[in-house]
């Protein structure tokens, strides 16, 4: 039987910071509800991201748009609760925050209250001037370039950016945006392994990549994507460390046969 380690600390946001260009990669994994919550803080990951994801990957929906605040800040609660110890990273849902100052402030209020650390913005423009606003307000903001499923909508439209020259040369200035604006970290997600390691270096924050190669500062992963618990829209580059939806299937089966056989 494994040993579950009781989980010990929780990181801040100068030692997630700290990490830039150490040795050490970032871990960040998401986690959707308590039980997530538990198996990634026992698995000691530096940070978790209550994704919008979930929309996808725990609630179904065709594209993160159409996840809501309130459905977002149930799932955050319970992973509050299931990690404890856990450096918690809100993702503020589509239209949560981008039309004004004072909505993203309030937004991002709501997921702290909820028991985030912090908060992910996805994309530049505008989403600069919202990120430096709820910083000044006092509340950390993780930000997002490169692939930014808010954006997209359709799953169908997820592709790779940055393959072009001035395609990549934007996706650095929206990093560089970011930074300046006081992001403590950024994600980024579907680009050129090239484009992840120039990147990294032309920003003073740690990027954490997804699908952008192995030289930016940690990587990020979907739960549900590194565990095979979810079965549609899996990029490419998400590597599988298990295979659940199949042990689980097998499990329930197991036990439907066991009741018709014995009638209990
Ligand atoms: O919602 C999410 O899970 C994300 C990660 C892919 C970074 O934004």
């Amino acid at each position: 039987m494994t040993q579950i380690p009781a989980a010990t600390r929780r990181l801040t946001i100068d030692a997630i910071r700290a990490m830039k260009g150490g040795a050490e990669p970032i871990v960040m994994v998401t986690a959707y509800d308590f039980s997530t919550a538990q198996v990634a803080e026992r698995a000691g990951v530096d940070l978790i991201l209550v994704g919008d994801s979930a929309a996808m990957v725990v609630l179904g929906y065709e594209t993160t748009r159409l996840v809501t605040i309130e459905e977002m800040l149930m799932l955050t609660r319970a992973v509050r609760r299931g990690a404890p110890s856990s450096l918690v990273i809100g993702d503020l849902p589509y239209q949560s925050y981008e039309s004004s100052n004072a909505l993203a402030i309030a937004t991002a209020q709501r997921f702290a209250d909820a028991g985030c650390d912090a908060v992910k913005m996805e994309g530049a423009g505008a989403t600069v001037e919202r990120a430096r606003a709820v910083i000044a307000a006092g509340i950390p903001v993780m930000g997002h370039v490169g692939l930014t499923p808010q954006q997209t909508g359709d799953p169908e439209g997820f592709r790779v950016h940055g393959k072009t020259a001035s395609a990549a040369l934007e996706i650095i200035a929206a990093a560089r945006q970011l930074d300046a604006a006081g992001c403590f970290s950024i994600v980024a997600e579907a680009m050129p392994a090239a484009v992840g390691r120039v990147l990294t270096p032309c920003v003073s924050v740690p990027v954490i990549g997804i699908g952008a190669g192995v030289d930016t500062d940690g990587q990020v992963l979907v739960f549900h994507d590194l565990v095979g618990l979810y079965d549609a829209h899996v990029p490419r580059y998400v590597k599988r460390y298990a295979e659940l939806k199949a042990s689980m299937i097998d499990a329930v089966e197991t036990s439907r046969r066991s009741v018709s056989v014995t009638g209990t």
